[in-house]
């Protein structure tokens, strides 16, 4: 018997509510959803519910102890969200609860089947993983159903992964995270059904894992001083010099996070990036570079720095992947590949010397000599390599993978070519690039990348039915320059990876953004219980604000996603589920204070955002609200001040600081305040430093010029940036202007002799005479 063919039929609903009828009855009855995320192949909702109760059972069948922990886990789950103690059973008699039964006939490794009737649960699967996920998808269908009471709505699933990887990078070297966060990141993945975690161990600013033959690379090579002044001035009395950041991981730490991922069936893949974004590594042990490095560096981008082609580097590259296959069981092995700069290569006599020793002819065969070696490497050892695209280049290397991030291309020839492949194509699913346009935004890439937009890409376009057999799946990545804190990560990170895990699990046909972000609402808040802060971007309440005739502005209020329940307070106050529901365009007196949140029934969707209507606040913007005069390598950047708290965070084109205040409401306006801050140029961004684009200064400390319409208009104001190159952290600078009513734009550009330091624009605010 097929197993798909169990007897009902595939209801592909949005999210599904269903009347409330309990097997038991309730005190009081809502409208229960079937909302699971990623969704099931096949889900079919019928009337009626199943109470859950405080010792409800969780039955095991005999002789499966494997099944334990996954019945445990799953124990644990409803406990945080529902509050309700289950008890794990295992044998004896299968009582009304929830019942394990091993499937009698075929099934897909990680499919399993559901039924919730009247006598509660079954979940039937082959395998413990298929459990495991039968109990997720159980997990996210129990919920309150009013008055204290728990319910699982009556539903048939049929499920199983459309791809057999489905994964998530973690970057940890710009910026190291604790294994208490590592494991809570893994375990939001395996909520979601996710298999791989692609921990990224290795990189120019931080070497993260314990090489017990190789000290230095932790003692020396985790640890860097943050760039700016700020960290620079912040001296250590231990040491006297500034005080220095980073971490890394001990084998046991590691061996932790392996055993802690595998009980909830996530591989943990290490990478070890070679042979270029090895500057960490260099600056640990100089005689395994082709140039010494100094130090640790907190510089972003791309940098020159590879390893050598001397026997004992290859020996010392072998040595630290000895240790880390005894740490990770998993098939496959990432070397990094990617951005391998061959400038250091084609300066040195030596690399010269040994090309020829070796019979490599070309500098750009050099990469392929090192993924050669190691793809043979880890094959004498069961292993296989796995490498960002660049390996391409290197032609055809037996049995190795390819991980396709420069757009989906690499990926596509790859797979074209026979080659297995797992697509991660940037920029769509670097989630290092922000989510909406609103202000309070955290730093990040530029251009905006929001959950609808990671939601409907298909990592498969383009190629044909057979090809895809070659893409193993998908994966999104964290890269983490810009997400300084651990809160940053789960911001940036959640829930775009929970639109991925749907891409990766659920049939293409099942895809339909509006019905994902339906059933995220219910979901928020589970996500919350488990201690996650998911962005609120897709729910986050947006004001747009015109000032209209005789004293009133015209106020319309939105979410990104168009979902939830937009509630206001007039005044300054809290919003709650009883406040005011927003129901189209209002009218509101100059002067009033609107905060709003967007709510699911009683539960906040989102924080609340406060918009001031008052006349000083149309004359402001910030600068996520003024225009870029271009966009060459735009980022959104955090201030290097304060150590502690909030810092200010500055949207800017660090190859051309200009800012455009488009449609100024001139009437009236006699003055500017212009609040700037400056940060540390920490870009390694190759020849485009050449290019950076600054306006000619009358002062040796630079100014900021505002012109009249365009950037190459009329100059109507120069504010000094003197006094504010004493500050670590933000200054508002002030300056009279000319009367310009008819002004249809300012530009506002930096003039300085040097790009370092970066000045950058927080706000500006336009101001009136009296
Ligand atoms: C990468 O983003 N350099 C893989």
């Amino acid at each position: 018997m097929n197993w798909k063919l169990l007897g009902f039929s595939v209801v592909v609903a949005a999210v599904a509510y269903v009347g409330f009828s309990a097997s038991k009855p309730a005190a009081s009855v809502g409208a229960l959803n079937a909302a699971i995320i990623p969704k099931p192949a096949a889900l079919e909702v019928q009337e009626g519910a199943y109470l859950l109760e405080e010792g409800t059972t969780i039955n095991v069948p005999a002789g499966q102890a494997d099944l334990l922990p996954v019945a445990k886990y799953l124990s644990d789950k409803l406990r945080i969200t529902t509050g309700l103690n289950l008890v794990v059973v295992e044998g004896g008699e299968a009582n009304d609860g929830i019942r394990f039964t091993s499937a009698k006939m075929d099934m897909p490794r990680e499919g399993y089947s559901l039924h919730v009737g009247t006598r509660g649960a079954d979940i039937i699967a082959a395998t413990p993983e298929g459990f495991f996920y039968g109990a997720l998808s159980l997990w996210q269908l129990a919920q309150d159903a009013g008055e204290g009471e728990v319910a699982v709505p009556f539903v048939s699933v049929s499920d199983e992964p459309r791809m057999e990887w489905r994964g998530a990078m973690l970057d940890v070297s710009r910026h190291f995270r604790s294994v208490e966060f590592v494991k809570d990141f893994i375990d939001w993945m395996a909520v979601h059904k996710m298999n791989v975690f692609h921990w990224h161990l290795t990189d120019d600013q931080g070497w993260r894992i314990e090489i017990k033959k190789y000290p230095r690379l932790t003692e020396v090579g985790a640890w860097r001083v943050p760039a700016g002044a700020a960290p620079k001035a912040d001296i250590d009395p231990a040491t006297g010099t500034p005080r220095l950041y980073g971490g890394y991981y001990t084998q046991d730490q590691v061996r932790e996070v392996v055993a802690y991922a595998a009980e909830r069936f996530i591989t943990v893949m290490p990478e070890i990036d070679l042979p270029g974004h090895a500057s960490a590594a260099v600056a640990a042990y100089p005689q395994f570079g082709t140039e010494p490095v100094d130090a640790v560096s907190s510089d972003w981008g791309i940098y020159y720095s590879t390893f050598n082609l001397e026997d004992e580097t290859i020996a010392f590259l072998e040595d630290v992947m000895d240790e880390t296959l005894a740490l990770f069981p998993s098939k496959f092995v990432h070397i990094g590949g990617d951005e391998v700069s061959t400038k250091q290569w084609e300066n040195s006599a030596r690399i010269k010397e040994r090309m020829e020793e070796l019979g490599i002819e070309d500098v750009h065969e050099i990469q392929s000599y090192f993924t050669r070696h190691f793809a043979n490497y880890l094959a004498e050892r069961g292993r296989r390599l796995i490498g960002w695209d660049e390996i391409l280049e290197g032609g055809s290397i037996a049995d190795s993978a390819i991980m396709s991030w420069r757009g989906t291309k690499g990926g596509v020839e790859a797979a074209k070519a026979g080659r297995q492949v797992v697509m991660a194509p940037s920029p769509i699913y670097y989630t290092d690039y922000r989510q909406s346009y609103m202000t309070d935004e955290p730093p990040g890439r530029e251009h905006v990348q929001t959950l609808q937009d990671i939601y409907e890409f298909d990592p498969l376009e383009g190629l044909s039915e057979e090809e895809t057999k070659a893409v193993l799946g998908a994966q999104v990545t964290v890269f983490t320059e810009h997400m300084r804190t651990e809160a940053r990560v789960e911001h940036m990170a959640f829930p775009r990876l929970l639109a991925l895990a749907e891409t990766v699990w659920s049939p293409e046909h099942n895809h339909d953004y509006r019905d994902f972000a339906s059933r995220l609402m219910p979901h928020m808040a589970r996500l919350k219980a488990l201690g996650l802060e998911p962005a609120d971007s897709a729910y986050a309440v947006q004001f747009d604000a015109k000032p209209d005739t005789g004293g009133q502005v015209v106020l319309t209020m939105k979410t990104q996603s168009g979902l939830g329940d937009i509630r206001y307070t007039l005044g300054g106050g809290e919003p709650s589920a009883s406040s005011p529901l927003y129901e189209g365009v209002m009218t509101l007196p100059l002067g009033e204070t609107v905060t709003a949140a967007a709510f699911y029934g009683d539960e906040p969707l989102s924080k609340s955002r406060m918009g001031v209507l008052s006349e000083r606040a149309f004359l402001r913007r910030e600068d996520d609200e003024l225009t870029l005069c271009s966009a060459a390598l735009a980022i959104k950047l955090d201030d290097d001040y304060p150590k502690e708290g909030n810092r200010a965070n500055f949207l800017v084109d660090i190859v051309e600081p200009c800012w455009i205040y488009e449609n100024p409401a001139m009437d009236g306006v006699t003055g500017l305040e212009v609040s700037v801050g400056n940060l540390p140029y920490n870009f390694q961004i190759g020849d485009l430093i050449n290019s950076v684009t600054l306006a000619k200064p009358e002062t040796s400390t630079g100014e900021i010029v505002v012109y009249k319409d365009s950037c190459d208009g009329e100059e109507l104001a120069r504010l000094p940036l003197a006094p504010a190159t004493a500050s670590f952290g933000v200054t508002t600078l002030e300056a009279s202007i000319k009367a310009v009513p008819d002004a249809k734009a300012l530009c506002f550009r930096v003039a300085a002799n040097h790009y370092e330091p970066l000045w950058a624009i927080d706000w500006v605010q336009l101001v009136k005479g009296n």
